[in-house]
């Protein structure tokens, strides 16, 4: 993990509410699919950084995209080519590149944007991924995703794709992909739905954690939860836990 200065090369709106991030910098460190970086917000007197998910990452840049959320985010969108950002990464310890042959990767809303590298990393696999939006007009990433593997796109209200949650595109194939193991991350009424699946058919299920971040290093608590009985650093612990870890 290392701060870097970065230079803002792409800032774009993506959909409304939703802008997707390209940062340069020399000597980019190697980034595990499901880590994270703590993002400087303008103006720079603003003393708590934001965290994001890495979406791609190589030796000069890495990218993000993010939803308008408060003030932070907000600020966010007003960067232009050539502005700096201070971006610590990478941060947690992301999802495992596990021993199986089949994988199937859940996400939903912004939850998306750890899993395309989570995908990459475990590429020598099957890969299925079920991405879930509310609407035709929320989806995201939908080619940088069919790289990564057999990509289903699924929205709730059946405007593209699949009509329907991502957990039940994943259940109608379950009993002919077999999956071994299952990455997961989104809301947590998604994280619950596919901890539930994964641990009923006894399929080792990881999910990604989201909290309230202060420093994003393990210093400040802010982000305690439970996990197994103990309390963890969402941040420093995870923010990948095994489902039978969490949400108890
Ligand atoms: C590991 C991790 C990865 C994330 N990845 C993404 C992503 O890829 N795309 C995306 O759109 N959002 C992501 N989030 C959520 C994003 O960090 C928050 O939406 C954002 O920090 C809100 O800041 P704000 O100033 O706009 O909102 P405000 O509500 O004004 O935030 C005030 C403070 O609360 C913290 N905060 C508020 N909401 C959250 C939250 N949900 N999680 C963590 N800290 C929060 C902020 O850091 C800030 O310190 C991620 C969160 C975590 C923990
Ligand atoms: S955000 Fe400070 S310890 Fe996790």
């Amino acid at each position: 993990m290392k701060d870097y200065t970065a230079k803002v090369i792409a800032n774009e709106k993506l959909c409304d509410g939703a802008y997707a991030l390209m940062l340069e910098t020399e000597g980019m460190p190697e980034v595990k699919g499901g880590q994270f970086a703590m993002l400087s917000v303008p103006p720079a007197d603003r003393i708590l950084r934001r965290p994001l998910g890495i979406v791609t990452a190589d030796d000069r840049t890495c990218s993000f995209i993010y939803q308008i959320k408060g003030k932070g985010t907000e600020a966010l969108t007003r960067l232009t080519f050539g502005d700096t950002v201070e971006v610590m990464l990478p941060l947690g310890n992301g999802f495992p590149k596990i021993e199986c042959e089949r994988l199937a990767v859940v996400g939903g809303g912004f939850g998306v944007a750890p899993l395309y590298l989570a995908a990459k990393d475990n590429a020598d696999k099957e890969v299925r991924i079920y991405n879930g939006f509310a609407t035709k007009s929320q989806i995201m990433l939908e080619g940088l995703f069919s790289e990564a593997g057999k990509l289903t796109v699924c929205t709730d209200d059946g405007s593209y794709g699949f009509h329907g949650f991502p957990t039940q595109a994943l259940e109608s194939e379950l009993d002919e992909f077999r999956p071994q193991a299952i990455f997961c991350c989104g809301p947590e009424p998604l994280m619950r739905a596919v901890k539930r699946i994964g641990e009923s058919r006894g399929i080792t299920t990881y999910l990604s954690l989201e909290q309230r971040m202060g420093c994003g290093v393990g210093a400040c608590l802010t982000c305690t939860c439970k996990v197994a009985g103990h309390n963890k650093r969402v941040c420093k612990d995870g923010p990948v836990f095994l489902s039978t870890e969490v949400y108890e």
